[in-house]
């Protein structure tokens, strides 16, 4: 794999690392479409017994690239943006995943936390979903799972005013096993990863399925998709693409 996403198995696990630090592992389509190829693959490998994802660099991600998916999503007659089957593999896998995460999770990047069964923040992790901010909704059943998981009123913040969660916020709320220094956060979701691999591979399978209610997330996946699909199409959302292109562009000039 060479979009950004590099795949390392051992002792089986299967570490996914984002490595575009330098763009904030901002998610293009290419990269959306590893990361999917690599869930689908593991599903189905024996060696994989638990999948372990992490970032390079200060940030775990950026969440959508929003130029690649300007070019990619917004045209007319675009195919459906590629995060959506990353997101529905998420929803659908059947082996524990654990998540290593520092600095900013952005968009998916914190959504895509709910789909994990064990996660470890930084102790300068910040999750963000600032879906209406860019007149979109929220995706990958997180208008299920977040207020499931922390109560209406924090996610519709989260949602509705892209109001950030930090580490010790989002580790009371449940959203975390634990927020340890950076320098030590991979370490010890390693470590975790490692003690699972080491259980039962039927139990553990058994397990995350009484506990995940597949269909109901996958149903949320697609009634969340109908709404995303045609706010992308508003007005305001390629306003507030604009004028992100914008103010990278003004960046850089
Ligand atoms: N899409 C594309 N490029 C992105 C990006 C994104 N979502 N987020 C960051 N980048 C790029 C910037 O354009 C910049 O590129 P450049 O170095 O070529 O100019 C580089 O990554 C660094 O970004 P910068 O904003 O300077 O980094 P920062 O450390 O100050 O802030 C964030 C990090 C994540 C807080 C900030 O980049 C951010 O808010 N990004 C947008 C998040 C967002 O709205 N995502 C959409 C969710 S659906």
């Amino acid at each position: 794999m060479n979009n950004f996403i590099a795949r390392e198995l051992r002792d089986h696990i299967l570490t996914i690392t984002l490595t575009r630090a330098a763009k904030r592992n901002a998610l293009t389509s290419a990269m959306y479409d590893d990361l999917s190829q690599a869930l689908e693959e593991a599903e189905i490998d024996p060696e994989v017994r638990v999948i372990l994802l992490q970032a390079d660099g200060d940030n775990f991600t950026a969440g959508n690239d929003i130029p690649d998916f300007i070019e990619h999503s917004t045209a007319p007659g675009a195919s459906e943006p590629a995060a959506f089957r990353f997101v529905r593999n998420l929803g659908a896998a059947s082996k524990p995943i654990v998540a290593a995460v520092q600095g900013n999770a952005v968009g998916v990047g914190a959504t895509l936390l709910l789909h994990c069964d064990l996660v470890y923040l930084a102790d300068n992790a910040r999750l963000v979903a600032p879906f209406v901010n860019l007149a979109l909704v929220p995706e990958a059943a997180s208008s299920w799972l977040m207020p499931l998981r922390i109560g209406h009123v924090r996610a519709y913040a989260m949602f509705a005013l892209g109001e950030p969660i930090d580490a010790t916020t989002a580790l009371q709320a449940g959203l975390a096993n634990a927020v340890v220094p950076v320098a030590e956060v991979r370490g010890r979701a390693a470590a975790a990863a490692s003690a699972l691999a080491r259980q039962s591979v039927g139990a553990l399978a058994a397990t995350k399925h009484l506990m995940r209610e597949r269909s109901t997330i996958a149903a949320r996946i697609e009634e969340e998709r109908t709404f995303f699909l045609e706010r992308l199409k508003s007005p305001e959302a390629l306003a507030a693409f604009e004028a992100f292109t914008a103010r990278a562009s003004k960046a850089t000039s």
